[in-house]
């Protein structure tokens, strides 16, 4: 049997179990909630890539804003394969029936922050969505590719000894329906889980994204790189009682400024015309279409100093009707609020929204060791690996694109390295453990959690709160494994465990740096 895992029903995921399938490889897909609860769904903005492999002065600009953004650390080699192999992914995207937006023979271009040029492609405001479904669709029709919702993924199996290097042969995982431990063997698993926005108070990431593949390929030996750099997108639309709601960073591309309270209501006194000035020009000659650390920080910074929750995104100086019919998803949820594009201020403030750093992997996505050796059997791919493609601070929209470039060579490798697993996996240690009953200590350490990496691990740190919160992540660690040792698993004691340990990785990564570089801000370093 060569049976192969994928963990993760995302972009990644799911562009991997077709690449297998078409190999004649049997794949299961298990994913947390439905398939389409993934952190691609919520992606708006789009998938930067140029398609027209002739040109060459497109490619050239795409690597060195990816290198620009990524201030002095991304992986040139990895960036030039990523932005080369763009075009053929694209296609095999098209090929399925992703729809993105046209104009006229041509494909609709859009522009985010770091970009010199207009190469995104979209599907409206709702790019993820569009791309999910199609990949869904695919999934759903080939026979060779079984979906396994509601099964949250818990550990990793390896062979008797323990050793990384021994390989890996399946995993451990919950059913969420019947809450039974079930064991998949396998031949290979890979890991495409996708980040771990939860870890903090505001995010744009669904909540299915607690860090479960991370931290399982971290207790199984896997080594992590550049953890401290945790992107925070500089425009979550803030409004009561709604969660942070990613206002897409396209529309600053269509000209939307940022302003703070006292620029709006000079914006205001000025007629609010012809075109406001920005705070952030005072951070970056480009304004609000700077790269993403750089607005994040200084709408972080603008807030702190005068204590207002958010800056505004303005948008009245465009033409409204192009706006509504470009942001269709955003104008409906902004209805909600009573706001809307090219009418109403919009109150936004930076969210958690991308983990940069991740498993360290090579360049077939195979999951490596502190050594530099790889784990047999295992793959990471999507946001959960790190590939050296983003460096310090991710350009906006490459992500997409770096997970099908990622999913395509993780699956070449293995359809070239066939790994052949007959062992039937061992169970559960089940034995003795009892049904965990009181859950609102969880609850409870769960937002300690939340409140810590906010406060002492957010856009801007300094080593005595790094520290404190070091700490925190050490009394909580001793907590969960009590806990974890006698307690039967549910989703909250898998998922707290996880973010327990994610969150301890990127604050001890924060602790260890001594230059400020991308998305790393230390004031102590300054
Ligand atoms: C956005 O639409 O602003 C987000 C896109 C991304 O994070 O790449």
């Amino acid at each position: 049997m060569s049976r192969v895992v994928i963990i993760g029903s995302g972009i990644a995921g799911l562009f991997a179990a077709l690449h297998l399938a078409d190999a004649g490889k049997e794949v299961v897909v298990i994913t947390k909630q439905r398939p389409e609860d993934s952190n691609t769904n919520w992606a708006q903005g789009g998938i930067a890539g140029i398609i027209d492999k002739t040109d060459g002065v497109g490619k050239q600009s795409h690597i060195d804003d990816t290198l620009a953004s990524g201030d002095g650390i991304c992986d040139p080699n990895v960036v030039k394969i990523v932005v080369e192999e763009a075009g053929d992914r694209i296609r095999d995207l098209l090929s399925i029936g992703v729809n993105f937006e046209k104009d006229g023979a041509d494909f609709h271009l859009v522009k985010e922050g770091g970009h010199s040029d207009r190469r995104i492609l979209h599907a409206k405001d709702a790019t993820g969505k569009e791309i999910e479904r199609a990949l869904t669709e695919s999934v759903d029709s080939n026979p060779l590719i079984e979906m396994r919702p509601h099964t949250l993924a818990v550990d990793l199996i390896q062979t008797t000894h323990g050793k990384p290097s021994d390989g890996i042969k399946g995993i451990w995982c919950l059913n969420l329906d019947s809450g039974i431990m079930e064991t998949i063997p396998a031949a290979a698993v890979l890991i495409a889980t996708g980040g771990c926005g939860q870890l903090w108070e505001k995010t744009t990431n669904p909540s299915v994204a607690t860090g479960d593949g991370m931290a399982m390929a971290i207790r199984a030996g896997a080594n992590v790189k550049d953890m401290a750099f945790i992107q925070f997108h500089p425009t979550a639309l803030v409004v009561d009682a709604d969660r942070p709601f990613l206002i897409t960073e396209a529309l600053r591309g269509e000209g939307g400024v940022l302003l703070d309270g006292e620029g709006l209501i000079n914006y205001r006194i000025d007629g609010g015309s012809p075109e406001p000035h920005s705070f952030i020009l005072e951070f970056s000659s480009q304004g609000s279409l700077a790269t993403r650390d750089i607005v994040a920080r200084a709408c972080d910074q603008k807030m702190k100093e005068t204590g207002a929750e958010n800056v505004w995104l303005v948008t009245d100086h465009l033409e409204s009707e192009a706006l509504r019919n470009e942001f269709p998803n955003i104008e409906e949820r902004l209805n909600r609020h009573g706001l809307s594009l090219g009418e109403t201020p919009l109150p936004v403030a930076p969210a958690a929204h991308y983990m940069v750093g991740g498993l360290d992997v090579d360049l077939n996505g195979r999951v490596l060791m502190s050594g530099g050796n790889s784990i047999p059997g295992l793959y990471g791919i999507g946001e959960v690996a790190c590939t050296g493609m983003h460096g310090a601070n991710r350009l906006a929209s490459n992500s997409l694109l770096e997970a099908i470039v990622f999913a395509q060579r993780a699956a070449n490798h293995l359809i070239a390295n066939p790994i052949v697993d007959a062992e039937e996996g061992p169970r559960w240690r089940a034995d003795g453990m009892i049904e965990l009953k009181e859950h609102v200590p969880l609850v409870r350490d769960l937002e300690t959690l939340k409140k810590t990496m906010t406060l002492d691990v957010g856009i801007v740190r300094r080593f005595s709160r790094l520290e404190r919160a070091k700490r925190m992540l050490n009394l909580l660690t001793k907590e969960v494994d009590l806990i974890w040792q006698e307690s039967l698993p549910t989703r909250e004691l898998v998922e707290l465990r996880n973010l327990v340990l994610v969150g301890t990785v990127i604050t001890q990564d924060a602790i260890s740096r001594e230059v400020n570089v991308g998305l790393h801000y230390n004031i102590d370093l300054i």
